[in-house]
């Protein structure tokens, strides 16, 4: 596959697949030269050497490289999957890890790159091709948006919070219980698949994958008068990279250096101390998050902070935060939305995490972009699914 990048100097681009004997040390230079040149960056990954280790668990993908003069200027990554969305079964690509490095920006590298994952998608018979961003990375959304025509979506909100090495303390009138595989992927095809645009047609799949700690509901002790249950799954995606921050919010910094201060007197005063994300750590995700009921908030809360015990206690302590994403204000009303239930630190999270989509084929009865527009405007009382192995 052969591009023109230059628009003056003539010079060839070429994507090819990723060799990992031949590409893997140059890939890292490339990853690193985007982290330094990216200002919008706040959690950076770290792929334990393995530059594809995101996307290995998903059934089918890929990753691109660009090639100027023999030396790798860029990559892309995509993962192709059955999911149900607008009630239909459809394929989807996901575009990920999208870098080009600083110096060869603007000439056109990056959407060479997507064009041609699209292509791949396509004859993987995808029907859409979709991706995620920071609501202020400009290049990303100029380039997706602007140029390629991608539509927003979706704004889920990515929410962390720390885990207490100490443990919680769970409400006693919540009994919480694991179900069997076979049990929670027919929980989420009875209750969740309708009420949700891209769950996973192969769920069963997601819920045996290693990573895949468990699923559990919860509900009432007392449930014959409060009919109200909540579910979810938690993925330990501390096996596959880990997380560091980058540059923190000045608000954290200065908490981090206050309990370091007092960092002796802080189980006196019944508070635990923050932990230390500047160097790499390992996060649990929380996904499927469902509830029903008028007081499901309660659940959902007490659902999370079991996951969060079990962080605390898993691979000595190497998990410090409970990561969720959730969208808007899905299943539920303003005041009692799964994403004012998740406990969560306002200073970490990211409130509106930018999902953007693109139909790679021409349906029958869709004869343009604004009735897909329209299509997605009256799907937004979904919830999203979002797949663990996506993140
Ligand atoms: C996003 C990124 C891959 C773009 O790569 P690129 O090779 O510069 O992109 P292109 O040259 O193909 O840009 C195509 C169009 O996208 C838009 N675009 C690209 N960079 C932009 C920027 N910094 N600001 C605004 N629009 C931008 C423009 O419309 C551009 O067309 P133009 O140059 O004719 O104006 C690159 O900036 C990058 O690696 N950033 C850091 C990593 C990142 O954020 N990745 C995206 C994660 S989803």
């Amino acid at each position: 596959m052969v591009g023109q990048w230059g628009k003056e100097d003539e010079e060839k681009v070429v994507i090819r697949f990723y060799n990992d004997r031949k590409d893997r040390v140059e890939m890292e230079r490339v990853e690193k030269s985007c982290e330094i040149g990216n200002d919008q960056t706040f959690l950076f990954t770290h792929t334990l050497g393995d530059p594809i280790c995101r996307i290995r668990n998903t059934p089918l993908f890929t990753m691109l490289v660009a090639e100027v003069r023999n030396k790798l200027v860029g990559s892309i990554q995509g993962s192709v999957k059955p999911v149900k969305f607008q009630d239909k079964s459809v394929t989807v690509g996901y575009v990920l890890a999208l870098r080009v490095m600083p110096s060869y920006r603007r000439h056109g590298i990056g959407s060479i790159l997507v064009t041609k994952l699209e292509e791949w998608f396509m004859s993987h018979n995808a029907d859409y091709a979709y991706m995620a961003t920071q609501k202020d990375n400009e290049a990303s959304l100029g380039l997706f948006v602007g140029t390629l025509g991608y539509v927003i979506f979706r704004n889920p909100a990515i929410l962390v919070n720390p885990v207490n090495p100490r443990g919680l303390k769970l409400p006693s009138d919540i009994e919480i219980r694991k179900l069997k595989v076979k049990e929670a992927a027919s929980w989420y095809r009875k209750h969740v698949v309708s009420k949700t645009d891209f769950f996973p047609d192969d769920i069963v799949k997601i819920l045996r994958n290693k990573l895949n700690i468990g699923t559990w509901v919860a509900y009432y002790k007392n449930k014959d008068t409060i009919k109200s249950w909540a579910i979810l799954s938690a993925w330990n995606s501390s096996k596959v990279f880990k997380l560091r921050i980058g540059k923190a919010p000045l608000s954290y910094v200065f908490l981090t250096k206050v309990c370091k201060f007092f960092g002796r007197f802080l189980p006196f005063l019944g508070l635990t101390a923050l932990p230390d994300l500047f160097t790499p750590f390992g996060f649990y995700f929380i996904y499927g998050v469902h509830a029903e009921g008028p007081l499901r908030g309660k659940l959902v809360r007490a659902l999370c902070e079991h996951v969060s015990n079990m962080a605390a206690s898993d691979d000595g302590g190497a998990c410090k935060v409970v990561v969720v994403e959730v969208d808007g204000e899905s299943n539920g009303s303003s005041n009692d939305s799964v994403r004012r239930c998740v406990p969560h630190w306002k200073m970490l999270s990211c409130e509106d995490d930018t999902w953007c989509i693109k139909p790679l084929k021409r349906e029958e009865n869709t004869t343009g972009l604004s009735d897909f527009t329209e299509m997605l405007l009256s799907s937004k009382s979904r919830s999203l699914f979002v797949d663990p192995r996506d993140v």
